[in-house]
């Protein structure tokens, strides 16, 4: 699996719009039909046709409609078509709009067969879109709802089709020999008063957007060809892309070697034997390190503890936390970005066998804490419980581990939010602001001390259910035993929102979503430079 090409082109454009040249210009009407200001960068001819079209009702401007037609004859422009696109309610716009919008205009240029398009949003809209942004400097918001733009449409290009035959591809009409997806050029324009930095992180939209499409990727990729040994193929294939990654593998006998029982169970029933990967990215001199660990677990079965079809369908999904680890030390090392970091991604995969676990074995973990194995199902805090451990051992300044852990969290928190916990308040506060910023949204939940009894195992130091309440804290609970109390760490539980089943939104695919990418880049991004 190759990473991924973009078949989307985003560049920029300054100066005036008369030089513009492509094959349609976007631009942007608010609900009730009031266009916006930059409508009078485009010459007296366009504003009149536009404003006309306005007061005969052509368009309501509610968020993703659109009208097409023709530029008018005298307008000086050169760009052949015009593209009304509602913005929606002036007041309501945020970035999550942007990205959608991104994606509505990816699926439109597709339908109308446009190769090449310029989109122009002017200032009024970065106004009304402050209320999300209202702390940051007046001077950085044109360029966050450009970047969720770019976001947008570039999330919505991705397809995974590896494993569909030419003639059962998406887009595809038999009849018509038309291309299936004609868009290829985004240019967002730009007022001109943009900084070179402010550019460049427009431009990384690009990296990012990549990383988001290598962990979907992985996320999608059937269990019969991603087991622990390919995952930890794709690490060294990323390290030889990338030199400044650097992948360590530790394979069975390592784990012996080290203790990691927690891995070594998990992954004992299965034909393809567990290993932990570690990818190393230190760019960012004497700074801090930041510890990214994701649960690989590349099929869960259940074990003995054996899951019912339906719910063993998804379970390929289950080292989506895995996925998000590597997408995002992609998309940092693409971006070639100031920090060290490592990521740390446990991998196995979760069969029923006679070398399988068994309710009531009790394992001893690299730190040397027993674990009563109550059930074989709840495998992944197992695998992170050394992985965390692991993860300290570089001293980092902040731990943070994705993982699909808990079915409960999916239960609590639906696909809309991830469960958010942790140790360090302010750790958690920056994660939640990231969520927010980025649309991988987080949502706390709480872990009082009292919740830790629910986990005491009458012959081992603790065991790894936690009874029938709380099962995403308890869960929790288990994994803060891994790191050292004053280590700042952060659990993400993304069960319900690493995979989508039925995704209205244009930049939500079905399958794998990429989520955790763009939380950790924005994470970074805004407290780690
Ligand atoms: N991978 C599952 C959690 C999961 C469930 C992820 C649904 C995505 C969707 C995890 O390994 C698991 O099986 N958890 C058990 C724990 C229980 C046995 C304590 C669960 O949630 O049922
Ligand atoms: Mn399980
Ligand atoms: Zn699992």
């Amino acid at each position: 699996m190759n990473p991924t090409e973009h078949a989307l082109k985003i560049t920029v454009a300054t100066g005036a719009v008369s030089t513009w040249k492509s094959d349609a210009l976007i631009v942007g009407v608010y609900e009730g039909g009031e266009a916006q200001a930059a409508l009078s960068l485009c010459g007296e001819e366009l504003a009149q046709e536009v404003q006309q079209r306005l007061q005969e009702k052509w368009i309501k401007g509610g968020l993703g409609e659109s009208i097409l037609f023709r530029t008018p004859a005298n307008s000086g422009l050169q760009m052949p078509r015009i593209v009304l696109l509602g913005l929606g309610k002036k007041e309501s716009l945020t970035n999550e709009s942007f990205r959608a919008l991104g994606g509505h205009i990816h699926a439109l240029c597709n339908k109308s067969n446009i190769a090449t398009c310029h989109v122009l949003l002017s200032l009024d809209t970065y106004q009304a879109s402050k209320k999300q942004s209202a702390k940051r400097p007046a001077k950085q918001r044109p360029i966050a709802v450009l970047e969720s733009l770019a976001e947008g449409a570039w999330l919505s290009s991705y397809r995974f089709e590896h494993f569909k035959s030419k003639e059962n591809k998406e887009g595809k009409e038999p009849k018509e020999p038309k291309e299936e997806h004609p868009f290829k050029q985004l240019v967002l324009g730009l007022s001109g008063e943009e900084t070179a930095q402010e550019k460049k992180r427009l431009l990384s939209v690009e990296q990012l957007t990549r990383g988001v499409a290598f962990a979907r990727n992985l996320g999608n990729q059937p269990p019969n060809l991603l087991n622990p040994e390919t995952l930890a193929q794709q690490a060294r294939q990323l390290a030889e892309r990338l030199p400044a990654i650097k992948t360590t593998i530790y394979a069975e006998r390592m784990l012996v070697r080290k203790g990691m029982n927690g891995i070594l169970a998990v992954g004992g029933g299965s034909r393809t034997p567990p290993c932990l990967i570690t990818l190393e990215y230190r760019h960012g001199g004497d700074r801090p390190l930041l510890a990214v660990v994701g649960k690989g677990i590349t099929f869960d079965s259940g074990g003995l503890n054996i899951k019912s079809g339906e719910g063993m369908a998804e379970m390929k999904y289950d080292m989506c936390g895995a996925a998000a680890v590597f997408g995002f030390v992609q998309a940092v090392a693409e971006m070639e970005l100031p920090i060290n970091l490592v990521g740390v991604v446990p991998a196995a995969e979760n069969m029923p066998s006679a070398t399988a676990q068994r309710p009531g074995d009790i394992i001893k973990t690299a730190k040397g804490l027993f674990v009563e194995v109550l059930n074989t199902d709840a495998e992944g805090r197992l695998i992170l419980a050394d992985a965390l451990h692991h993860a300290s051992s570089f001293k980092p300044a902040a731990i943070i581990d994705l993982a699909t852990l808990t079915g409960a969290c999916v239960v609590a928190l639906g696909s809309q939010a991830s469960g958010l916990m942790g140790n360090n308040p302010p750790l958690l506060r920056q994660l939640e602001k990231a969520g927010e910023r980025s649309g991988d949204r987080l949502w706390q939940l709480p872990m009082f001390p009292e919740y830790q009894e629910q986990i005491k195992s009458t012959v081992a130091d603790i065991k790894n259910v936690g009874g029938k309440g709380a099962g995403t804290i308890t869960a929790a609970c288990f994994l803060s035993r891994f790191v050292e109390e004053n280590q700042a760490w952060a659990h993400i539980d993304i069960a319900g929102t690493a995979y989508d089943t039925g995704s209205s939104q244009p930049h939500m695919p079905k399958g794998a979503v990429g989520v955790g990418v763009r939380l950790l880049y924005h994470f970074v991004q805004k407290n780690w430079l």
